[in-house]
């Protein structure tokens, strides 16, 4: 018997194995799904988004260890998944006796995320449709069945801080439907492009970089004629470095604190001082040491 009045995730969540997963997930560094479109300190993991969302939609049973299987059979988590998950990863697949020894780490070692492959095979839909009362064929059909099942309708998330997106994606690709906002700008464009452009199609995808191309080439060219990114060599900025100066209370000098003089250790670049007499200052200078 399945009880809505309460969600999966008000009794139980795996947290150890997400929280292996959620740190897999950011190890991958640009190959994170959404890190492409934009740098976002603190995104949450897809994979705990999409956690959270199907333990919030997910009811349960008199049997929390069978809700606990299917839960992980959802997010590929659990054995089968697992062998799903280590098939699109590597070709030299490994025996059954191999993967019974792995711990979770090991598994994870193996495999592929969750996200990188498209969901449960039709075996464990079946496990999952018979405990659920459902008949889904994919996560999206799943999240959508569930809502209505709770809710009448269709899931509505939002997230009204979304920064970079993760709350908003991810219901978003399992067939929710969406809200966003933020105060900063720059989240609300990263927001929009997590959804509107990796839903794009290749072609509209082109299409998007060749237009990029022709406004970077038309706002370089404007720079370029201007004359003020080029020194006298044809050098240009690429990084601007500044620091704060407080006047010296005994000599009247503007002194430049810092934290560090160190700029880079790999190219072994530190600040130099020259001081200016005349402006009571310092100069200073990138110098390369060898
Ligand atoms: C920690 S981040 C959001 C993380 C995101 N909700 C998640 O779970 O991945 C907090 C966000 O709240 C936004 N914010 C702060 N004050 C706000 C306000 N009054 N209205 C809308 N957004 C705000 C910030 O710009 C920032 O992007």
């Amino acid at each position: 018997m399945l009880d809505y009045s309460k969600s999966f995730i008000e009794k139980q969540f795996p947290v150890a194995k997400l929280s292996k997963e959620s740190y897999r997930e950011r190890k991958a560094g640009r190959s994170q799904t959404l890190t492409g479109l934009g740098k976002w300190w603190g995104r949450k993991p897809l994979i705990l988004v999409r956690a959270a969302l199907f333990g919030a939609l997910l009811p349960v049973s008199d049997d929390m260890k069978k809700d606990k299987e299917i839960f992980l059979k959802i997010l590929t988590m659990d054995k089968d998944g697992f062998h799903n998950r280590h098939a699109q990863k590597v070709t030299n697949i490994l025996s059954d006796e191999e993967f019974d020894q792995l711990d979770y780490n090991g598994l994870l070692d193996v495999s592929c995320r969750p996200e990188e492959i498209s969901g449960p095979d039709e075996k464990a839909w079946e496990e999952i449709n018979a405990h659920l009362e459902t008949n889904a064929h994919n996560l999206q059909e799943l999240a959508q069945q569930l809502g209505i099942k709770r809710f009448g309708h269709i899931p509505r998330v939002g997230d009204c801080f979304a920064g970079g997106g993760s709350n908003v994606f991810e219901p978003a690709r399992m067939g929710c439907d969406v809200y966003g906002s933020d105060l900063n700008p720059l989240a609300g464009v990263l927001t929009w492009a997590d959804l509107n452009i990796l839903s794009c199609s290749e072609d509209e995808q082109k299409e998007l970089v060749k237009f990029q191309e022709e406004v970077f080439d038309a706002v370089c060219a404007k720079i370029d004629s201007l004359g003020v990114e080029e020194n006298e060599d044809g050098h240009f900025a690429k990084y601007y470095l500044y620091c704060n100066e407080t006047r010296c209370p005994e000599c009247g000098y503007m002194v430049p604190t810092f934290p560090s003089l160190v700029i880079s250790q790999k190219q072994k670049l530190v600040v130099d001082f020259e001081e200016n007499p005349a402006l009571m200052n310092f100069n200073m200078h990138l110098v390369q040491k060898n």
